[in-house]
C-alpha cells in the first residue's frame, strides 16, 4: 500500500472528513440532548435558585454552548467537505437516471443534510442569538442590575428552536447513516427520479411546517398557543420526534420501496 494514499482525495473526502463529521456530529448532537434532556429540566427543578446558580450559569452553560454551536459549525463544515471532496460524489449525486437505488438514496441523504443544516442555522441564528440575551441579563441580574423584560421571550424562541432541533434530529441521523448503509440497499429500495423527487417534496413540505411551527409563524411563541404544544414539554418534543421520524420512514417505504 503506498502511504501517499491514505491522505489522497479520495481517502480525504471518503473517510477522514467523514470521521472528523462524525465526531463534530456526536458533540454536537449529544450536547442538543444534554440541554434538553438535563440541564433545562435540571434547572427548571431548582426554579428560581437553579437560575441564579452562578457556577451553572457562567461556568458551565457559556462552556457548554460554545461546544455545542461550534460543533454545530465543524459537522456542517464536514459534511459539505465530504460531497465536495469524495470523488465522484457531486456527479453521482446530480446524474441517476431510470429506477436507480442510488435516486433513493440521494433523495434520503438529502432530507438528512437538509434537517442538518436547518438544525445549524436554528443553532446560531435562534438558540444562540437568543441565549446571549438570556446569560447576558442572568449574570447582569445576579451583578445587583435591572432584569431585562425582553429576557423571558428570549429564552422561550431558544428553547422552541432547540425543541425543534431534538425533534429533527431523530430523523437527520436515520438518514445520514440510513442513506449508505440501508436505503443504498437495491433489495429493499429504489426510485425512479420523478419517484425520489416526490419523496424528497412531502418530506421537506413536512419538515418545513414544523421549522415555520417553531419560528412562531403559526399564531405566535406564547404558551397557550395550541399548535406549540409539541414543545411544551420534553415528553411531548421526543414523542413528536419519533411521530416525524415513524412518517418519514413510512413515506420512504410506500414511495422508494423496491
Ligand atoms: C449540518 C449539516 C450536515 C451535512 C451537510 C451533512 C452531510 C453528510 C454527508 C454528505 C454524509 C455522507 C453520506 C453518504 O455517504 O452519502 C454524511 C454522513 C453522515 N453524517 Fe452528516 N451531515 C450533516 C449533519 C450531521 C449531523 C448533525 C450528524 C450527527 C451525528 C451527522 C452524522 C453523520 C453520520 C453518522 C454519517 C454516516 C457516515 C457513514 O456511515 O459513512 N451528520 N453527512
Amino acid at each position: 500500500m503506498n502511504a501517499a494514499s491514505l491522505f489522497d482525495q479520495a481517502a480525504l473526502g471518503n473517510f477522514w472528513f467523514r470521521y472528523l463529521h462524525v465526531l463534530a456530529g456526536i458533540t454536537w448532537i449529544g450536547l442538543l440532548y444534554y440541554f434538553n434532556l438535563v440541564q433545562v429540566p435540571g434547572l427548571a427543578a431548582y426554579g428560581d435558585e437553579g437560575k441564579a446558580r452562578n457556577i451553572t450559569i457562567t461556568q458551565i452553560a457559556t462552556r457548554a454552548l460554545w461546544w455545542f454551536r461550534w460543533a454545530a459549525i465543524a459537522t456542517l463544515a464536514t459534511g459539505i467537505l465530504i460531497t465536495g471532496v469524495a470523488p465522484d460524489y457531486m456527479n453521482d449525486f446530480m446524474n441517476h437516471v431510470g429506477d436507480s437505488p442510488s435516486n433513493a438514496k440521494n433523495a434520503g441523504i438529502s432530507v438528512g443534510m437538509i434537517l442538518g443544516i436547518t438544525m445549524a442555522a436554528n443553532v446560531w441564528m435562534i438558540i444562540w442569538k437568543n441565549q446571549k440575551v438570556v446569560i447576558a441579563n442572568a449574570t447582569n441580574v445576579l451583578n445587583g442590575g435591572e432584569a431585562n423584560p425582553d429576557a423571558a421571550t428570549a429564552g422561550r424562541r431558544a428553547m422552541l428552536a432547540s425543541r425543534q432541533n431534538m425533534i429533527f434530529s431523530i430523523s437527520m441521523l436515520f438518514y445520514m447513516v440510513g442513506a449508505a448503509h440501508f436505503i443504498e440497499n437495491g433489495d429493499l429500495f429504489a426510485a425512479t427520479s420523478g419517484e425520489a423527487n416526490t419523496f424528497l417534496i412531502i418530506s421537506l413540505v413536512i419538515c418545513a411546517v414544523l421549522q415555520l411551527n417553531a419560528l412562531g409563524k403559526f399564531g405566535g411563541i406564547k404558551a397557550g398557543n395550541k399548535m406549540l404544544v409539541i414543545y411544551e414539554t420534553q415528553k411531548n418534543a421526543i414523542i413528536t420526534g419519533v411521530v416525524l421520524w415513524a412518517v418519514l420512514f413510512i413515506l420512504t417505504v410506500v414511495i422508494m420501496g423496491a
